[in-house]
């Protein structure tokens, strides 16, 4: 791979002309930041682990302690991160734009640190704390397996889970900007997981413009342009392309 790719003149002209951007993010835009994605190998303790036998309400349930530790895992090791030049990039994308939307699968908080402002947290907060019965603000413990001081339940990361909806309020607001942008950028995600992963095929239904930006693209047949390249380096060429 070379260290710098050409941002097509004909997307710089689509993104100047724009008045509505929204943006899809996934693992991959937290890579350069030391975040692991999900779908390369887990490190150490969890390397015979797949995430997806571990984030289920059914594994909970089985051993909440278990899931609880492997949580505590990735939030001590994303609590070390910070925001790489891509998510800064995109921060300062939506400067641009009155109608900008940043849909994020990600849960490690790094677009807000970052100074994202319209952020949609589609796949939850990995910081929160929620209670399995669904009370209001449960006060967080350190507990092997905290329990809500409301009900007594379990609480459980607030992250969505597989087999689990994606909250309504977020899926409704991530689907209409979608439909609503006239540029779409997917960015490091391998658009396997759904509902997120329809959001660029919505959204180019609708006429917008899209684009994948990913170090190993996806070849999905929804996107207009496809830039291979990791996004910490990618994200600041398209702002210098546009401020050209
Ligand atoms: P994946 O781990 O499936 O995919 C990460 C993508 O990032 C891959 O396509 C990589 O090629 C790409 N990538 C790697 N390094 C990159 C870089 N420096 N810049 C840009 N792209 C890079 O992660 P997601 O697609 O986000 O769900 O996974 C979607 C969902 O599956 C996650 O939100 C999570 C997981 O199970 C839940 O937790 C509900």
């Amino acid at each position: 791979m070379s260290d710098s790719a050409e941002i097509p003149e004909a997307l710089v002209k689509a993104l100047r002309e724009a008045s509505r951007v929204c943006v899809l993010t996934g693992a991959g835009v937290s890579a350069e930041s030391g975040v692991p994605t999900f779908r390369e190998a887990q490190t150490g303790l969890w390397e015979q682990y797949r995430p997806e036998s571990l984030a289920t309400m059914d594994a909970f349930l089985a051993d909440p302690a278990f899931v609880w530790k492997w949580y505590r895992w990735r939030r001590e090791l994303v609590a070390k991160t910070e925001p790489n030049p891509g998510h800064l990039a995109l921060a300062e994308l939506e400067e641009r734009y009155e109608d900008f939307t940043l849909v994020t699968q990600n849960v490690d908080r790094l677009h807000r640190a970052a100074g994202s402002r319209n952020v949609i947290e589609f796949h939850g907060d990995l910081f929160a704390d929620i209670c399995i019965a669904g009370c209001a603000d449960p006060a967080a413990n350190d507990d092997e397996i905290p329990f809500c001081n409301h009900c007594g339940n379990f609480l459980r990361p607030g992250v969505v889970w597989f087999g689990e909806a994606i909250p309504q309020e977020a899926l409704y607001r991530s689907s209409e900007a979608a439909e609503r942008c006239d540029v779409m950028l997917c960015i490091g995600t391998s658009s396997q997981v759904y509902p997120a992963a329809g959001l660029s095929g919505l959204a180019r239904q609708n006429g917008a413009v899209t684009v994948e930006i990913n170090p190993e693209p996806t070849g999905g047949p929804e996107f207009n342009f496809v830039i291979a390249g990791p996004s910490g380096l990618i994200l600041p060429e398209l702002i210098s392309s546009l401020e050209q």
